[in-house]
């Protein structure tokens, strides 16, 4: 990357918060890498909901189409139903810009508390990826024989073979970046149609690949990855599987304030949109006390994206550093420091590696 358009939607409460801290550490970082971005801010919120009746304007998608990738902080607000927020931006966007792959790296970060015993919480460091676009998340169906003794509700599974080829695609190559390991997360006992199939096509879809794939039932999975969670590399999953493992692994790793997320078309078709896995926070909104690490983390995701290798790997360094320092942790993983002051610290530590 040298120069990049990306469409910055803060959205609601601490959203906007750790959207200005992320603006500020790449405002001082990119000039050091030679690299640029031209933002495009977007005040799509709760807030203009309720002014103007809608999360973003009509032709909202075919702005944000123009970008190489988009910033979100968090939508929501007590106030608003949160089907709401929900279905007006996020959905619309990770659906319509074919985001067929959610990530989010887990890592124990030195200095952030794990809820596991420490000789548990070793070296753990993988990867999820979540099929984010079909399976179990379709809205084929519907009731039958509303208000009779017989109601019924039917819910349809939809597994295509191009959508588990290409996720499991996906996660092979990221694969053989990194130790080479995929479990793929099944219920082929249970479920017998569409498991079976998706078991069938992820294996023979990896076995191109320099990868080793293997097969563990959702249930047994859940519980080992919180027993033995440093023995998992890469975690492929099917929407619903992927979406319940990932708060699952950001569980054990301490707080929700450090996840980061990626929803990914990883075509290069549409833009891709990075958002820190938390939500708005009414609770603590408007006292400056957020934690910006899971949006940095977040921005470097994007960056990666972006092909800015370099400046992703000073942020990832940098904010490796703050968490190390006792006196540059937030409230939510133990510290006393506000989010200007993780922020600051962030950037010391950029423009130090970087000279
Ligand atoms: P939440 O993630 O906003 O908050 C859960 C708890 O974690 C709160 O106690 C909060 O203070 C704390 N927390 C979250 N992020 C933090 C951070 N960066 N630093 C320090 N503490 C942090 O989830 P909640 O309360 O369920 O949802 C609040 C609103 O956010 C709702 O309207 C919900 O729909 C929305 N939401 C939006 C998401 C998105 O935009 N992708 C994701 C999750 C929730
Ligand atoms: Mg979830």
């Amino acid at each position: 990357m040298t120069s990049a358009r990306v469409a910055a939607i803060p959205g609601d409460g601490i959203g906007t918060e750790v959207m200005d801290s992320a603006k500020a550490v790449l405002a001082r970082l990119l000039p050091l890498t030679g690299d640029n971005i031209a933002w495009t801010d977007l005040d799509w919120s709760c807030e203009r909901y309720l002014t103007e009746g809608a999360l973003m304007p009509d032709d909202g998608l075919g702005l944000l189409r123009e970008h190489d990738a988009v910033l979100l902080g968090a939508v929501g607000w007590p106030g608003v139903p949160d089907h709401v927020s929900l279905w007006g931006l996020l959905i619309p966007i990770r659906r319509m810009f074919q985001q067929y792959v959610n990530l989010r790296p887990v890592r124990v970060m030195e200095g952030v508390p794990s809820p596991l015993r420490p000789d548990l919480a070793e070296g753990v460091d993988l990867l999820i990826v979540r099929e984010n676009s079909e399976g179990e998340y379709s809205e084929i169906g519907g009731r039958f024989g509303a208000g009779t003794p017989v109601e019924s509700a039917f819910q349809q599974s939809v597994f295509t073979r191009t959508g588990v080829e290409r996720i499991a695609r996906f996660a092979a190559e990221r694969a053989e970046r990194r130790r080479g390991r995929i479990v793929a997360a099944t219920k082929s006992n249970g479920i017998i149609h569409t498991m079976p199939f998706w078991d069938e096509v992820v294996a023979e879809t990896t076995a191109h690949y320099s990868v080793e794939t293997t097969f563990e039932h959702i249930d047994a999975l859940a519980a080992k990855l919180v027993l033995h969670p440093a023995r998992y590399d890469v975690v492929l999953g099917s929407n619903l599987f992927g979406d319940i493992l990932s708060d699952l692994a950001a569980g054990v790793c301490g707080s929700i304030g450090i996840a980061p997320s990626a929803n990914v078309d990883p075509t290069g078709t549409y833009p891709s949109m990075f958002e820190p896995v938390h939500g708005s926070a009414p609770d603590i909104a408007g006292r400056g006390i957020a934690n910006p690490v899971g949006m940095l983390w977040s921005t470097v995701m994007m960056l990666e994206h972006l092909g800015a290798a370099r400046a992703a790997g000073l942020l990832m360094e940098a904010i490796a550093e703050t968490l190390r320092d006792p006196a540059t942790r937030t409230a939510d993983i133990g510290g006393t420091a506000d989010t200007a002051a993780v922020t600051d610290a962030v950037i010391s530590h950029v423009t130090r590696s970087a000279a």
